[in-house]
């Protein structure tokens, strides 16, 4: 428990002793104050705050709770002027724990919470036949961290691609493929080469109505399983992935499933059915529809006028078949806020057709919009960033950086790797999702800052703090722990598993960058105003034990969000 939860017990545990029979109603916790110095004490508990429901004056409470707080081995507690003022007992927290940590350094913040439950968590859902871009930055990046928390709070997660890669488009760029394109440039230019390829399909689509019925015809191909059509397809799948691998693989990020729309394509003729049989569907222009009137949102789009499915009844499909398929507890779809609509549709159309668990089980994680230096993208207004290029360039930049000032480092590729990929996802993870991301190279790649590289940089210091000390043999005197500078890390080791466990419950990962920050400045402020590898042996040891037990605890932060640790920097 989070050191301050202990002393609210301690105070409840107090009022209860000193006042039987007495409920005041009041959260502790919440009332606990944190007083100026700390020579007042580590808290304050005001106790004229209970006056009203005890009916005594806040000196005497304060006296009467004093007298029954008995617990030496966690604070000594002094009543000033109505003000019951708490000491910890600093050497027994500073034992207590470092040897909770360090009993199993790389699973401090992993819990039992998800134990028997499974989560699916959908992410990335890139679309085919296009560039990777910054746009997909937010939902990778998020979904990758949400994937790891989970699996550190013991829950069994799949997790999910749900690719984009249904729709009239690729018919015409099938029909575009066999009129202008050619195997060798396809495979040579990739994504690029079947965007021009569509592009020049629009155009001369124009003037030529005949280009749109091959198109067409191309999609229905598709559809019915002609086996050039899907060869053709699946190979324009397979090129525009071997692009998105390379960037996954630079983002260690992986999928247990890339079962996209195309895979759900013939799977909503049961959903049309069912809704059919549960009398949900209504005709509109030709259209079937669910009506949400009555849910304040507009029809849910199921069928068009041609019999077409929609994107709606693949996303009905798909929560049903993993429902079905995975037996989730959980089921998270990290996807821009702009879609928000479209999701408590067909939340709503799930519920209607009587799957109780889309109400509490299906959530849509969103996250606010991704604008780089200052200007929004736009595919049209040709601000493009493509995210192979923007991992590629922190590389660069972070390379730049280390040549300055690390001049000795043997393997500056290698970091340069880690601190420029670690600059980006640090930057999309620094805030609440829901927040408008600006991203700027300066604050990204700033090492003294709030950024990914400065927490990285004070990995790798912790790291050279061990290897200079070297073998200590003598055991720790946690005494040595006392000062205000260590007693802050030591807060922030003990909280981190509640940390951990509050951003699975929310969906929010910026509660472990910001856990691992906390940890870093701390430690930061800890290193320059004290002399860790002087004096006793036996103090040496302590702060020595704090240093590894910092370093650990960084390096689990750091993976959960998705950045690596290096060694040195
Ligand atoms: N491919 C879509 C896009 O890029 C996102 C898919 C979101 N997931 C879903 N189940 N609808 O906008």
């Amino acid at each position: 428990m989070e050191i301050k939860a202990l002393i609210a017990q301690t105070v409840e545990e107090a009022v209860k002793k000193a006042f039987p029979g007495v409920e005041t109603g009041l959260s502790y916790e919440a009332l606990l104050e944190v007083p100026p110095d700390s020579k007042m004490g580590d808290f304050a508990f005001p106790c004229f705050r209970l006056s009203k429901a005890l009916r005594m004056a806040p000196p005497m409470i304060a006296l009467k709770l004093g007298e029954a707080i008995d617990k030496p081995e966690l604070c000594r507690a002094e009543n000033v002027n109505g003000y019951l003022n708490f000491f910890l007992n600093r050497e027994n927290f500073a034992r207590d724990t470092l040897q909770k940590v360090m009993a199993a350094p790389e699973k401090w913040g992993s819990g039992e919470e998800g134990r028997g439950k499974t989560a699916c968590v959908e992410y990335s859902s890139i679309n085919i036949a296009k560039r990777f871009h910054l746009g997909h930055l937010s939902t990778t990046v998020i979904g990758n961290s949400l994937k790891r928390i989970y699996d550190f709070q013991g829950w069994n997660t799949v997790s999910i691609n749900h690719l984009g890669d249904w729709g009239t488009q690729f018919g015409k760029m099938i029909a575009a493929y066999k009129r202008w394109g050619n195997k060798e440039e396809v495979e040579a230019g990739g994504v690029d080469e079947m965007t021009r390829l569509y592009v020049r399909f629009n155009q001369e689509a124009q003037d030529n109505a005949e280009l749109e019925d091959e198109g067409r015809a191309w999609f229905k191909k598709i559809e019915d399983g002609d086996p050039e059509a899907l060869e053709i397809f699946h190979w324009f799948k397979d090129v525009t992935l071997k692009d998105a691998m390379r960037v996954y693989d630079i983002l260690g990020v992986h999928f247990d499933s890339y079962a996209g729309e195309s895979f759900y394509a013939d799977k909503t003729d049961r959903i049309v059915r069912e809704l059919e049989e549960k009398n949900l569907l209504r005709e509109s222009d030709g259209a079937k529809i669910v009506d949400l009137s009555e849910y304040d949102m507009p029809p849910c789009l199921i069928l068009k006028s041609d019999g077409a499915t929609l994107y709606a009844t693949r996303d009905l499909a798909a929560a049903i078949y993993r429902k079905e398929t995975y037996h989730f507890d959980q089921s998270l779809y990290i996807v821009a806020y702009q879609q928000d609509l479209h999701f408590r549709q067909f939340f709503k159309v799930l519920e209607l057709m009587g799957y109780d668990w889309a109400r509490d089980q299906c959530k849509h994680v969103a996250f606010g919009m991704v604008s780089y230096e200052g200007q929004g993208l736009s595919t049209r207004k040709g601000v493009m960033i493509y995210l192979d290029e923007l991992l590629q360039k922190a590389q660069e930049k972070a390379l730049e950086i280390i040549r300055e000032k690390s001049p000795n480092l043997p393997n500056k590729e290698e970091v340069a790797r880690q601190v420029g990929v670690g600059a980006v996802v640090y930057a999309t993870l620094q805030n609440n999702r829901i927040k408008d991301i600006d991203f700027r190279w300066d604050r990204a790649l700033n090492f003294d800052g709030e950024t990914g590289p400065y927490v990285q940089y004070t990995f790798a210091r912790c790291g050279a703090v061990l290897r200079k000390a070297g073998e200590l043999d003598a055991a720790p005197d946690y005494g040595a722990l006392t000062d205000d500078e260590a007693q802050a890390v030591l807060r922030l080791l003990a909280r981190f598993p509640e940390d951990v466990r509050a951003a699975c419950r929310t969906n929010e990962p910026y509660m472990v960058t910001r856990a691992v920050t906390d940890i870093a400045k701390a430690y930061n402020k800890y290193y320059y105003e004290h002399r860790i590898l002087e004096g006793e042996a036996a103090a040496q040891a302590a702060r020595v034990q704090l240093t590894d037990a910092v370093r650990a605890v960084i390096k689990t932060g750091l993976y959960l969000i998705g950045m690596e640790a290096p060694e040195r920097m």
